[in-house]
């Protein structure tokens, strides 16, 4: 558990000292000092926040601006746990200036301490060049959402030796450019304990097993709060979905039968200056 400031620095160690690394997304203010009373290692400002938050179909329609918008709110909340941007689609693919400009905007205007992007060989050359302008890259390998459209779907990845061999290149690729650690995304779970042994950086499993240095989950999966879908390696650790629910249930009911605003809520004045009105 972070009791203090958890860095980069502190991925390295904790892989080297076989110690879990734990991480979540947030994407406001209220749910970020949650996360840094409860002493998470890590809080991802995660692109799933246009589903989670936006109610967008998937996370291709992010922009930059609604990202830095939210990495703001929770940097205000967030004390010890190392902030991660996520960087939306488009905002590293046309070219390298783009990409270094769009994750110092996650550091300058956001406050964020790292950024976080999808693919291997293919933006290999973007990751060295954020590295170079000192900001710390996570990579993100697997099931990366961004790629949806040539996925086909949801699929888990990597199944096959070619996808598998692939996937692990790309992961050295990434480690070579300076990454500080690499999300895995539905993948198998041998496949990522293998990836997590030939890595020296750290793993972050999502639906990728037990054996990876440590794991990462939306906060609205793992609260109950995001009913739309959930996938199967979300684990749902209480339903505030369905407490929400009742909650607002029972405040209509009340309101209805004249029983909320109670005694307790009232302000009251002087009944004297009421009579000179
Ligand atoms: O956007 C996100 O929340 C993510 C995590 C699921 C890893 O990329």
């Amino acid at each position: 558990m972070a009791a203090e400031k958890f860095t980069v620095q502190s991925f390295r160690a904790a892989k080297a000292a076989q110690r879990p690394i734990s991480m979540l997304t947030a994407y406001d203010y209220t749910t970020a000092c949650l996360l840094d009373e409860a002493g998470v290692d890590s809080v991802l400002i995660g692109d799933s926040l246009g589903m989670v938050m936006l109610g967008y179909e998937n996370t291709l329609r992010v922009t930059m601006d609604e990202m830095i918008h939210h990495t703001r709110a929770v940097a205000r909340g967030s004390r010890n746990a190392l902030l991660i941007g996520d960087m939306p689609f488009l905002s590293y693919h046309i070219s390298v200036e783009e990409a270094v400009r769009n994750a110092g905007r996650f550091i300058q205007e956001g406050g964020a301490e790292a950024v976080k992007l999808e693919g291997g060989a293919a933006v290999v050359d973007k990751v060295r060049a954020i590295v170079k302008a000192q900001i710390p890259v996570l990579g993100h390998l697997g099931l990366t959402p961004q790629s949806l459209n040539v996925f086909g779907g949801f699929k888990v990845q990597g199944k096959d030796v070619e996808a598998a061999r692939r996937l692990l290149d790309d992961a050295l690729l990434l480690q070579d450019a300076g990454a500080f650690g690499i999300v895995l995304e539905c993948v198998p779970d041998a496949l990522a304990g293998l990836l997590r042994r030939r890595l020296e950086i750290p793993t972050i499993g999502i639906g990728a097993g037990a054996d990876c240095d440590g794991q990462v989950l939306v906060v609205q999966d793992m609260l109950g709060l995001f009913r739309r879908m959930r996938p199967k390696f979300v684990k749902a650790y209480a339903e505030l979905g369905d407490a929400a629910v009742s909650a607002v249930q029972e405040y209509i009911r009340e309101m209805a039968e004249g029983r909320f605003p109670a005694e307790e809520h009232t302000f009251h004045m002087d009944p004297k200056l009421l009579e000179q009105l």
